[in-house]
């Protein structure tokens, strides 16, 4: 099956072509990345971004795969979560697509193809799922034909919360050099953990906004910014492995899977890799060029959607900004 899947849920506009009975599997990968000149993404500039170079990309797409749209077996899209105007852009162009080459549309939940994706580049089968990115912290894990949700952040996510701390403190942008986040970088500069930022763990859920608070306030009093970001590392990476370890203890599960595009920081990898030895489990971590948003995701989890049946008449593919991944039904499992 040949299925052709559109994200342009924040900041990257990608289309991927997935043909599951080639040996190459991905057979087009093409990416637009909106980049904000200063602060975070502006989502009506993004979207008006996305207008203009997606149906590029598009066109890019189809001929590196070396098909004719007509051998498509169906367009998969993200409606959700994500920006409501980047959203509508892809929404808008499957919709078309669809109508005009009479392919069936297939919706697609942008978190739950972080997971798929994951699952296919990592050969888990039943992982835990730490899901990090610059919009959302989740520890998750299948239960029952969901994803479920067993902690999240209570605030802010962790990637906005380096991303933030590291603007506000000229470290960044760009945030991530060399694979390496700005934060991760200065830490190896700190000497000592700074007593004073909080550490928040709920149950099982996560907060940082006050983390981020108290260390930006250290900062402007004149604290050494290599101790705190050694400390804001720290904390964060830690309270997502005590998460992630009550998850593993929960649900007997003997596998841990990384997604999403916090999913590529070492250090964070490291800490991993201590925790699953404690509980004999196994690791795996998507490669970052698909751990980042992509269309290739989309595609996949189109694919395994369309095996299942699951398409939609255009004129009800509506976005829906918080479409939370404990909604979807996983039925292909
Ligand atoms: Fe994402």
């Amino acid at each position: 099956m040949i299925i052709l899947g559109i994200e342009s849920t924040a900041h990257t506009f990608g289309v991927g072509i997935v043909d599951d009975s080639s040996e190459k599997f991905i057979i087009a990968d093409e990416r637009e990345q909106y980049t904000p000149k200063h602060g975070g993404i502006h989502p009506r500039e993004a979207s008006r971004f996305f207008a203009e170079k997606g149906p590029l990309a598009i066109g890019r797409a189809i001929a590196s795969a070396k098909i004719d749209i007509s051998s498509i077996d169906g367009i998969a899209v993200a409606l959700g979560p994500g920006l409501g105007p980047c959203l509508r852009v892809g929404a808008t162009i499957a919709r078309a697509l669809t109508v005009y080459f009479k392919k069936p549309l297939i919706p697609v939940n942008h978190a739950v193809a972080h997971i798929e994706i994951g699952l296919k580049l990592t050969e888990l089968t039943d992982p835990v799922i730490v899901y990090l990115s610059g919009g959302n912290t989740a520890i998750v894990a299948y239960v029952d034909r969901k994803y479920r949700v067993f902690g999240e952040t209570l605030d802010i996510a962790l990637g906005n919360l380096l991303d933030t701390f590291a603007r506000e403190t000229s470290l960044g942008p760009p945030y991530v050099v060399n694979g390496i986040h700005v934060v991760d970088r200065c830490a190896e500069s700190g000497r000592r953990i700074v007593k004073e930022l909080p550490y928040v763990v709920k149950g099982q859920d996560v907060a940082f906004s006050g983390l981020l608070t108290s260390a930006l306030r250290m900062y402007r009093e004149g604290v050494d910014l290599g101790d705190l970001c050694l400390t804001l590392r720290e904390i964060a990476y830690n309270s997502i492995l005590e998460v992630t370890a009550r998850c593993l203890m929960h649900t007997r599960k003997s596998e841990v899977m990384v997604v999403g595009g916090v999913a590529a920081s070492p250090i964070l990898r490291e800490k991993l890799e201590m925790l699953v030895k404690i509980y004999n489990a196994r690791l795996g971590i998507v490669p970052p060029s698909y751990a980042v948003d992509n269309g290739v995701m989309i595609a996949w989890t189109g694919v395994l959607e369309m095996y299942s049946g699951i398409v939609i008449e255009p004129e009800k593919a509506i976005v829906n900004q918080r479409w939370r991944l404990d909604e979807v039904d996983i039925v292909w499992r």
